[in-house]
Parts: C-alpha cells; structure tokens; sequence
C-alpha cells in the first residue's frame, strides 16, 4: 500500500516570474493561502518551500501557511501514513484557528491526500472559511486498488492481496491512512461498514447523513479540481474528479482481468442525490475540472501556475 506521493516540481526557475506590477500598486493585500501536503511528504520538505515561494513570486506579501500535524518533519511525514484521520483533521482544524492571519478566510491548496483532508475541513468546520480550494490529484473517491501486479509476480500478489483483506479491519482503518479512504467497488458494504472517515466526509451512509456538510462545501467560491492524466499511483486516477470504478457485476466479483467501468462525478448518486452541496457547487459553475499532463504530483510550470494565477491571491474579503 505504500505509495509516495511526494510534490515534484519540474522546471521551475525561481527567478522566471515577473512581478505584476498591479499587486504592488495596489493596497489590498492578498488573500491567504493554506497548503496541506501529500503522502510521504513533510511541512517543511524542499517541494514544499519552493512551492511556497513560487507562489509568493505571483501573489507579493500573500501569507502562506503549511498545515503539519507534528512540527518534527519526521513526525509530520510519518502522520501521512500512520494515525486517525478524523483526529488529524480536528487538529488541523484547531490549528488554523488560532492563525490571526487565518481569521477573515482564505484559499487553501491540497496536494493530493491533503485534498480530500481539507475538503473534510470544509464540511466539518469551514470556520474561518476557505474561499477556493484547488486539490491536485486527490482521492475524493478514494482509491479502488493498490497499484496492480504484473501476471506472475507472486510475492506481489501474495502482498497485494494481504493488503486487500486487512483493509477494513478496525486496526487499519484506525492507524492506517491510507485505509481510511479505500474504496473497493467490489466490496462496498464492508467498506460502508468499516470506513468511517471517506463514508463521512462523501455522506455515503443514510442514516448518518449530515446535510451541514452539503451546506458548508456549497459555500465555497470554487471547487477547482485537478487530475493528472499519466497518474498510475491513484485508482482510479478519475478519482481526483470525484469518478470511482462501477461495482462489478454479481456473477464476478473477485475477477480482476475484466475492463472496470467508470462512473464519471456527474453519475454518481453522491452528485446526482447531491449528498455533500456537489451538484449545487457544479450547477452554479464553481467546480472546476482540470488537469495537467503528468504522473501523479508531478507538478509542471504550464499545469499550477496559470491555477495559483487565478484561484489564489484574490483580495481580501
Ligand atoms: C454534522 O456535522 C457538524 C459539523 O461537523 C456537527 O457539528 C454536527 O454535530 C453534525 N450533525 C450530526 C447530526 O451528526
């Protein structure tokens, strides 16, 4: 299940951007911006430092703040892996709290898993309110596989199919981050049984539907979310535009070989029932479906930056 997803940014030139001379001019200063991280990946890594002040090279004195959940950067990447996801977010939630700078709003990028972890701050607490929110390659339908084997890799497929099984058991779903937003169409009702932190945050159980969270998502300016096209590390890689493999049919199910059916956003009863403010969101022409032309997180110039240009950096409210 150990997949990195580390931010690489290519070609990037600190010194290529041009100040717009308007953000100098003027007096209003940039809304700020938050940025949680991926999988593997640390606060405070090299990635996450160049970003940031790429970003500042767009948006001059924009306040910029990286969520951790441990101010150690060991201890922070190793909380993408290991530990309750429900608990991270409260505290990440406390933590942008208490930024003064945070107070009147702001944007907020996720890089990858930190994209469905700060859309989960927007339905449970969107207090202060994040304006946009850009998610690069993130599991908003979480993940329907570990990447696959190839036909006689037995040692991969003993590990894979281990990994499978213990998925859902309570262990994993409340020390194992990734397990928290496994989705297997092939298993959904031990996955609706299980899961507690995707089921919640994608209000996939009836009875513990939570319309506040529709309402808060709703809120947003936009949704802006962006898949990679040669993402080999997410399944389905659609995932990042809320698409989720179609359960497969009865006869089946354990049969790996056949062509897996997508289920594009728009089609999913989550949309089309508008189970979390999604369709409203898309009806009002504040999702935004891009993509850039790379592996999973593989960040070029042409793909964030014409992003960062237009959905960070507003003026304040
Ligand atoms: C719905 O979610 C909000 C925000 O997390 C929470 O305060 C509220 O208690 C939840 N409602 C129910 C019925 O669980």
């Amino acid at each position: 299940m150990l997949y990195h997803n580390i931010l690489v940014l290519a070609s990037t030139i600190i010194g290529a951007f041009a100040r717009p001379t308007q953000d100098v001019l003027s007096f209003s200063k940039p809304r700020p911006l938050v940025i949680w991280h991926g999988l593997g990946d640390s606060y405070s890594s090299s990635g996450m430092v160049q970003v940031q002040a790429l970003i500042a090279k767009i948006h001059p004195g924009i306040f910029i703040h990286a969520v951790y959940i441990d101010p150690e950067a060991k201890e922070d990447q190793r909380a993408t892996f290991y530990g309750n996801v429900d608990d991270q977010v409260e505290q990440v939630a406390e933590q942008l709290k208490d930024i003064p700078e945070l107070s009147g709003g702001f944007d907020a990028m996720g890089f990858s898993q930190g994209g469905q972890f700060l859309r989960a701050y927007v339905e449970r607490h969107n207090d202060p309110p994040i304006g946009n929110l850009i998610t690069f390659g993130s599991q908003h339908m979480g993940i329907a596989d570990i990447p696959t084997c190839k036909p006689f890799d037995v040692l991969c497929h003993v590990a894979r199919n281990a990994a499978r099984a213990g998925v859902y058991t309570e262990w994993a779903q409340q020390n194992l981050v990734q397990a928290q937003y496994y989705r297997d169409p092939a298993q959904l009702p031990k996955y609706l049984a299980a899961n507690h932190f995707l089921t919640s945050i994608n209000n996939e159980v009836p009875e513990t539907r939570n319309a506040t969270y529709a309402t808060r998502l709703a809120q947003l300016d936009a949704l802006v979310l962006v898949l990679f096209e040669r993402d080999r590390t997410v399944v389905p890689k659609e995932s990042a535009w809320f698409g989720s493999y179609a359960p497969p049919p009865e006869e089946d199910p354990d049969d790996d070989e056949k062509e897996k059916i997508l289920v594009p956003m728009r089609e999913q009863p989550l949309y089309k029932e508008d189970w979390i403010g999604l369709r409203t969101l898309d009806e009002h022409g504040r999702v935004v479906l891009a993509s850039c032309d790379g592996e999973h997180m593989h960040l070029s110039t042409e793909c964030w930056k014409p992003l960062v240009e237009k959905y960070v950096g507003s003026p304040q409210r």
